[in-house]
């Protein structure tokens, strides 16, 4: 592995959205995340950050980022207080300016997974510490870091390679996905009914990004011209969370074209890997999954079991790099302690 500099320059820097940093900053992330997985694999201590406390807050459910969060702050040394969506005063009798300004006088970070992009920005504007966005409906950045970490290890490269995004592609996901990508050199494909096309004002700003980068930007509807060649189909479930119910009806009829089964992934090349930033609808073993076969007769949603049970699927690896990551994105933006 390359030699890394331990000295970050992103200490104090809020981790947003991956629009914020350049694309040197972002390709220190995905190093760093790299030289935490191999400390891990060799069971190397990293706790320099002991006696530090970082509070996670989580208006919307998860498993793999609180996971992340947690364990990376406890290798890293860390204490951690978790916020779940009942179990705080967050937006019902305190203001997020206020709670901004309580959390950043007791603890060191501040992660947040809600709504709206601006709450997260209302948090890291009244804090003075770091602020990790952990979803929000627009972005996801620390899975991006994974994301791209993992397609690094799969083919020792990002730069050329064509990654294509089937399914609802105007959401977290999506959206932080073409930024990445767009900022890495990778060829980015929207590849989905045009309803679901990332919204055209952040479209503009990618390709800008990508023509630093020497990168495309495609938006189109046809699965066999937008898939053919791939070297990384990737897909996100079709209703996130926080959205009603009463959309899956919708988005099954106009998305279902665009799951990823093998028809696509035959279509793409040889070497092509899935991807997925799960929770993934890959079968009936979820209690969404079986309502959703009781109302509408379908047996999985965005990927085929075949497809995400196959040789080529990475999700798992993916899941495992979140960790790796997150512990990079807190150690780059907090100072170690003395
Ligand atoms: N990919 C992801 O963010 O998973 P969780 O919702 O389980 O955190
Ligand atoms: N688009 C999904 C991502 C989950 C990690 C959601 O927001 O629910």
């Amino acid at each position: 592995m390359k030699n890394i500099d331990l000295n970050s320059n992103l200490v104090g820097r809020d981790f947003l959205t991956l629009r914020d940093f350049s694309r040197e900053e972002i390709e220190y992330l995905i190093e760093l995340a790299a030289y935490y997985k191999e400390k891990k694999k060799n069971g190397e201590r990293v706790d320099e950050y002991r006696g530090q406390n970082v509070a996670l807050i989580f208006e919307k459910t998860s498993t793999r980022t609180r996971c992340s969060f947690e364990i990376a702050a406890h290798d890293l040394g860390m204490g951690t207080t978790y916020l779940d969506p009942q179990g705080s005063q967050i937006g019902k009798k305190e203001s997020i300016a206020d709670t901004a300004r309580v959390l950043g006088s007791m603890f060191e970070g501040i992660e947040y997974r809600g709504f709206g992009q601006e709450i997260v920005e209302e948090l890291a504007k009244y804090s003075k510490v770091p602020v990790w966005n952990g979803l929000t409906n627009e972005y996801h950045p620390t899975q991006m870091i994974a994301d791209m970490l993992t397609i690094k290890e799969k083919f020792g490269k990002l730069e050329g390679l064509k990654f294509v995004y089937m399914g609802d592609a105007r959401y977290n996901m999506g959206n932080s996905l073409m930024i990445a990508c767009a900022k890495l050199g990778l060829d980015f494909v929207a590849c989905t009914n045009k309803e679901y096309f990332p919204n055209e004002e952040l479209v503009n700003v990618c390709r800008e990004y990508a023509k630093e980068s020497g990168s495309t930007i495609t938006l189109t509807e046809d699965v066999m011209e937008g898939t053919k060649d791939a070297d990384v189909l990737y897909t996100d479930v079709w209703v996130s969370m926080g959205e009603p119910d009463s959309i899956w009806e919708e988005r099954i009829s106009k998305l279902m074209p665009y799951q990823v089964n093998m028809k696509a992934l035959k279509n793409a090349k040889e070497t092509a890997i899935f991807m997925h930033c799960l929770p993934a609808f890959h079968d009936l073993k979820t209690k969404v999954g079986k309502e959703i076969y009781e109302k509408f007769g379908i047996t999985e949603m965005e990927v085929t079991d075949e497809v995400f049970e196959s040789e080529q699927s990475v999700v798992f690896d993916e899941a495992e790099n979140r960790m790796h990551s997150i512990k990079a994105i807190m150690a780059a933006t907090l100072k170690k302690s003395k």
